[in-house]
């Protein structure tokens, strides 16, 4: 556990901070129009919004998967936009990503899946050759346990099914021990009762490892039910910000405008360029 950098948190230094993050794809597309956020406390925040209101490139803005065009991402003090490439490697260490896709190596054992979470974001190779420390397999354990896997460390990550497969998404993400976690729409390619079941897993976790967590979430309920606070964001902006409580009819038409937000959307958003790829579909079980 990172003692020293929590300990910053607890002078005043808040364990995030966003301040006129913006993105402007090379499309001339501006995703993201000066975005500020601070987490000052563990909490679950949830990102909900239209298709294509900027969700996925926030979440991505903030370790760098997408390259912001302005603004600065403070992880307890620390301004991850600043980062070269060697900063950028060790910082995402501090930082659990959690996809749709599950992201899973197929192949691989569900305890060579966790493992190679350990190492941050290192290729397939290194992850097998890689002689991991025993408290590392011991926390590995520890953590399919947790996540309702226990039994499941020798299963090929292919063979489980799409709730298994985001709890082993979610264990990974965890052996980095990170200090903030970013899931974009890890529900969206469940069933409304598994959706559930992982969402009451995320909102525990936060508050068992003190970690905060930023979901991007289209299921205005589920975020409802279980986040902390919610973000409501339009057309690259934050139109909303407040505890979940105060998430009024008002503000969800301030959000999704004259759209029906009581229905649930399609099951995914607008693809963006790069999400489309073709075989995508293979990984949803
Ligand atoms: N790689 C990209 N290149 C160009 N435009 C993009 C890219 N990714 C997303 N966009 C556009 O940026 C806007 C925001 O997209 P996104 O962040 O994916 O929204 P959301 O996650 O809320 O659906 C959309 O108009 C989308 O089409
Ligand atoms: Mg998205």
């Amino acid at each position: 556990m990172s003692a020293q950098v929590r300990a910053v948190a607890g002078s005043g230094v808040p364990l995030l901070a966003v301040e006129g993050l913006a993105k402007v794809y090379p499309t001339g597309k501006k995703a993201l129009g000066g975005v500020d956020v601070v987490i000052d406390r563990p909490q679950l925040v949830a990102v909900i919004g239209s298709s294509g209101a900027g969700k996925s490139t926030f979440i991505r803005c903030i370790n760098r998967l997408v390259e912001p065009t302005a603004g600065s991402v403070r992880l307890n003090g620390e301004d991850i936009v600043a980062l070269d490439r060697k900063g950028l490697r060790a910082a995402r260490r501090r930082i659990g990503m959690i996809f749709q896709e599950y992201n899973l190596v197929e192949r691989l054992s569900v305890m060579q899946n966790l493992l190679s979470g350990r190492l941050g974001y290192v290729g397939l190779f290194a992850a097998l050759r890689y002689r991991f420390p025993p408290e590392d397999i011991q926390a590995a354990f520890a953590l399919l346990d947790r996540v309702g896997l226990d039994g499941y460390h020798d299963q090929r990550a292919d063979a489980l099914s799409g709730g298994q497969r985001q709890r082993v998404g979610i264990a990974r993400a965890l052996m980095q021990r990170p200090e903030l976690l970013l899931l974009d729409e890890p529900t969206a390619s469940l069933d409304p009762k598994t959706s559930r079941q992982i969402m009451r897993l995320v909102r525990e976790l936060v508050a068992e490892r003190q970690t905060p967590a930023i979901i991007n979430i289209h299921d205005v309920a589920l975020a409802r039910a279980h986040a902390d606070r919610i973000i409501g964001m339009k057309d690259g902006l934050i139109v909303f910000d407040a505890e979940a409580s105060a998430l009024t009819d008002a503000a969800l038409t301030r959000i999704y405008g004259e759209e029906d937000w009581s229905r649930p959307q399609d099951a995914d958003d607008e693809p963006a360029p790069a999400a489309a790829a073709p075989g995508s579909l293979s990984l949803i079980s």
